[in-house]
């Protein structure tokens, strides 16, 4: 298997260099390690929707924002002088009790507040602080391609060299090929950084396969990072498992830093409230990168997010009934207009195969020429998948729609999506 160590440009990034250029000496002003990642494709397709007036389902935030009393919870917090100044370098103890809680009530798995919960800056921050940890320059790190943005540049940051293992389509979902994961441990893997429920392709890792990455790890003593943000966004059904986290498989728990956000799950992805669950060895590791990139976030905000993890089942079951909703109307209407639609177990992400539109349409499976043309063509924005390969040619065909937006917006999205 063979190790990226660059790529013309990185994921999530554009292809267009967007770098802040040279000194006059002549060196690079951004340092060499976060060279490739230029302009975010993110920010380039938010200014083409601002720009066409496009409807915007390319990057997943709501367009609603969560519950009324979460949000009242924050404004009394503010109000009563709770956050507003630095909080504990952990997080604040009621929010690191409710993450123990939930995972106790939720999963059976017990955790220690005061010395195994930390509370970060959003995901990414918890992400970021992980590898910079756990990653010594020149440890590969195994992430599961295509994967979120961040993981490439937080593998960077820390030195490491990412070895992507591609999911790849079959019968209806991207699928991990387990032998490929195998193949893929060298002596020099420090540890896998797991995503699941899985952005961008919707896939939920079943437990058998949950039980597979285990084995493994265990075998090869492998440290494991799992994003899990989308754990309350799966749409059960007879082919689809609840999600499972990988830290409750046995020899799981001291070995797997677990990630966590309110963002997903409660509609504030402003607030940027994350959290992570492990050892009290591991949680310490990750605080002490932690600490010195934020120290602290989001003071008033941790107390709102810990009454949210505390809302009856009803809450949870009512956005995942909502986003199913969503799944089938956004799914419908992009079959209609001639795309494949890989239909997404979990999260809010729909993955579409272009090449059924017509080599014309499809723009001969290009993705990148497609979604920078489908806001004149049909007054939609999406994401091109490519861009969170190192593999590009492995995710050229693919493209991203999210569906975490109100229902008439997917409405009149699907509407538009027929002048294809
Ligand atoms: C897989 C994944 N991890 C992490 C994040 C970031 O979460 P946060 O907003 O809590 O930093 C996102 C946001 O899109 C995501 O999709």
């Amino acid at each position: 298997m063979a190790a990226m160590t660059s790529s013309p440009s990185g994921p999530g990034t554009t292809g267009t260099t967007g770098a802040p250029g040279s000194s006059a000496s002549g060196r690079p002003l951004l340092n060499r390690r976060l060279a490739e990642f230029g302009t975010t494709i993110f920010a380039e397709m938010s200014a083409l929707a601002v720009r066409t007036g496009a409807i915007n389902l390319g990057q997943g935030f709501p367009d609603t924002d969560g519950p009324d009393e979460v949000r009242e919870a924050a404004v009394r917090a503010l109000r009563d002088g709770r956050g507003n100044q630095y909080p504990p370098g952990p997080g604040v103890p009621e929010l690191r009790a409710a993450v123990a809680e939930h995972q106790a009530r939720v999963y059976g798995l017990s955790y220690d507040p005061d010395r195994e919960v930390l509370v970060t800056a959003g995901a990414t921050e918890a992400i970021a602080a992980s590898l910079l940890a756990l990653v010594e320059p020149g440890d590969e790190v195994i992430a599961l391609e295509p994967y979120y943005d961040s993981y490439a540049a937080s593998i960077a940051l820390a030195g490491g060299t990412r070895v992507p293992v591609t999911l790849r389509p079959r019968d209806g979902r991207f699928v991990l090929d387990l032998d490929e994961l195998r193949d893929a441990v060298t002596p020099r893997t420090r540890l896998l950084l797991l995503n699941t429920p899985h952005n961008p392709t919707g896939t939920v890792l079943t437990r058998e396969e949950l039980a597979a990455i285990a084995e493994l790890a265990v075998e090869r003593d492998l440290l494991v990072v799992t994003d899990e943000v989308y754990e309350h966004l799966v749409f059960t059904d007879e082919t689809t498992p609840a999600h499972l986290p990988l830290a409750s498989f046995p020899g799981m728990r001291e070995r797997t830093v677990t990630i966590g956000s309110a963002g997903k799950t409660f509609s504030f992805t402003g607030w940027k409230v994350g959290w992570v669950t492990s050892t009290p060895e591991l949680v310490t590791a990750v605080r002490s990168a932690k600490q010195y990139l934020t120290f602290v976030a989001s003071g008033p905000f941790q107390y709102a997010v810990a009454e949210a993890l505390a809302l009856p089942e009803s809450y949870f079951t009512g956005v995942r009934e909502d986003l199913r909703a969503k799944r089938d109307l956004l799914s419908a209407g992009l079959t209609a207009a001639g795309f494949e639609v890989y239909r997404p177990q979990g999260t809010y992400f729909i993955t579409t195969d272009i090449r059924p539109l017509g080599d014309d349409r499809s723009h001969g499976g290009d993705g990148f020429a497609f979604c920078r043309a489908l806001p004149e063509r049909a007054g939609v924005v999406a994401i091109p998948n490519a861009v969170f390969y190192d593999h590009r040619e492995a995710g050229a065909p693919f493209v991203r729609f999210a569906f975490c937006k109100r229902t008439e917006v997917l409405a009149n999205a699907v509407e538009r999506l027929k002048a294809l």
